[in-house]
């Protein structure tokens, strides 16, 4: 049963709280710390991904400052308590109070500045708990560097005898390697009357961690569970911390794309956001950024230099030092070097667009060429078109955009603008350099400034929809 515990006899039920109220200072900006960005995802939308799986209830957010924002970007998907004052992590905790007491058996703490916490290793702590009855659990790590963390000291059974603030640890306790990660499991009744019960600390706030030695002390259970990855204990408070959070967050998913099957030529050099997905044996060389909803298919070549945002890419596609925002790209398309397409963008089976071309909100029909330095804006076409170089779609009047058709088997010649609303008809040419102001009629080939259509071969006279002098 989803977000529950099996124990004994017993299924046990989970909330979970995720501190978000600290003040962030030491980011120095505009926005609430938790919701700077790792990896297309605010670090709070990560803290929650991870307690997501323990419980159908949603998790509570304790907000402080910049609520407002947090609000704006969470909406409905947790529930939120103030903490008015940040009086410490055992205040914040007593804020979920009114909301949480009695739905639950289990209680979990967890902070949203800790991006990089396993959903495996909480579900993991929540099991030892819930079959070792104690009434606290918590997560501890030994990383190289304490910085800063509560050192957790063990009496000579080695069981948990409580957890030090560095500011107040022993030389001792300071040299303790086994840290407070931060990340607790409680059991609901205890944790509800005790948390009234911590003291004001030296510095006038109520630790959290002050439960640990107050359970050893009445003789309740505390139990540790320990990761061997000191990142997932990764608390961002600074820039440099934020940037220690990408690298390993990045680290996390090129591993497990690679092991998927796909090729990251340099994974120092690859930004693949969380939610994107690949197909097995495409290589993704470096400098290649995939953010957003973005799903790649099988054996594509990605990059050199490539930015993909929200776009969807089918199998054996070519993307070389390009920007696709808002694209689809079907099977076999290539783009690039330098091609940019901008959203709406639907480039069908088999296109190929060379260098420096843009397209927007167009569909390209399969098969059809944009080989060099091309604007298409606004524009359908039909399968096989040939787009030639230097070709413009004129679709802005300066107050209103125009449509383009071009349809099955149009060739346009190098150099033409055509200004829409315009319809070049099926198998119809144009001149080189050629400004295209009427439609042009299927078969028919259209030339000069303002093209005109050549006359049939019979001598006919030329139709009257694209006039002389005009
Ligand atoms: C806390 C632990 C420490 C542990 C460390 C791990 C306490 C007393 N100490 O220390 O043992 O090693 O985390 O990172 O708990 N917060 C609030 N309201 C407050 C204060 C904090 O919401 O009034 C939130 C913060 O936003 C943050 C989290 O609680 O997400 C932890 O606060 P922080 O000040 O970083 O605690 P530490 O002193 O680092
Ligand atoms: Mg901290």
């Amino acid at each position: 049963m989803l977000g529950s515990f099996f124990c004994g006899k017993d299924i046990m039920s989970v909330s979970s709280v995720v501190l978000a109220a600290g003040q962030g200072k030491r980011i120095k900006s505009k926005l609430p710390k938790v919701l700077h960005p790792i990896a297309g995802c605010p670090m709070v939308a990560h803290a929650l991904a991870t307690v997501h799986h323990l419980s159908e209830a949603l998790p509570v957010l304790v907000v402080g400052v910049g609520a407002d924002l947090v609000r704006d970007t969470l909406a409905d998907t947790v529930r939120y308590v103030v903490q008015e004052q940040q009086l410490g992590t055992g205040h914040a905790v007593q804020q979920a109070r009114s909301l949480l007491e009695g739905e639950s058996d289990l209680v979990t703490v967890t902070y949203a500045d800790m991006p990089l916490l396993r959903p495996e290793t909480l579900q993991r702590m929540v099991a030892h708990h819930s079959q070792s009855r104690c009434v606290v659990t918590i997560l501890t790590i030994a990383p190289h560097e304490p910085r800063g963390f509560g050192r957790v000291v063990r009496d000579s059974m080695g069981h948990v005898a409580g957890v030090v603030e560095e500011p107040d640890a022993t030389p001792e306790q300071l040299a303790i390697r086994e840290l407070n990660a931060g990340v607790y499991c409680f059991d609901a009744v205890w944790l509800w009357s005790h948390l009234g019960g911590i003291p004001l600390s030296k510095k006038g706030e109520y630790y959290l961690t002050d439960l640990v030695g107050m359970a050893v002390a009445e003789g309740s259970g505390v139990e540790a569970v320990t990761t061997e990855d000191p990142t997932e204990a990764l608390g961002v408070n600074t820039r440099v911390h934020l940037a220690e959070a990408h690298a390993a967050m990045r680290q996390r998913i090129n591993e497990k794309w690679m092991l998927e099957g796909v090729t990251i030529v340099d994974p120092a050099a690859t930004y693949i956001d969380v939610q994107v997905s690949l197909g097995a044996d495409t290589v993704v060389h470096p400098n290649t950024f995939l953010e957003g909803q973005t799903n790649v298919g099988a054996e594509c070549q990605l990059g050199p230099n490539t930015v993909i945002r929200d776009s969807t890419l089918g199998n054996r596609c070519v993307v070389h030092s390009s920007v696709i925002e808002a694209g689809v790209l079907e099977d076999d398309v290539e783009v690039g070097p330098f091609g940019r397409l901008r959203p709406g963008a639907h480039l069908a089976v088999g296109v190929h667009m060379g260098n420096f071309g843009e397209i927007k909100n167009s569909y390209l029909g399969p098969g059809t060429k944009m080989g060099h330095f091309s604007y298409v804006g606004d524009t359908q076409t039909g399968p096989n078109v040939n787009i030639g170089a230097g070709t413009v779609t004129c679709n802005y009047d300066g107050k209103q955009k125009h449509r383009t058709i071009l349809e099955e088997g149009a060739f346009v010649g190098s150099d033409t603008m055509l200004v829409a609303p315009v319809r070049i008809g099926k198998g119809a040419k144009t001149g080189a350099g050629s400004v295209v102001t009427r439609d042009v009629p299927p078969g028919r080939l259209a030339f000069g400034v303002p093209a005109r259509i050549q006359p049939e071969p019979s001598g006919e006279s030329p139709p009257t929809d694209c006039a002389e002098g005009e």
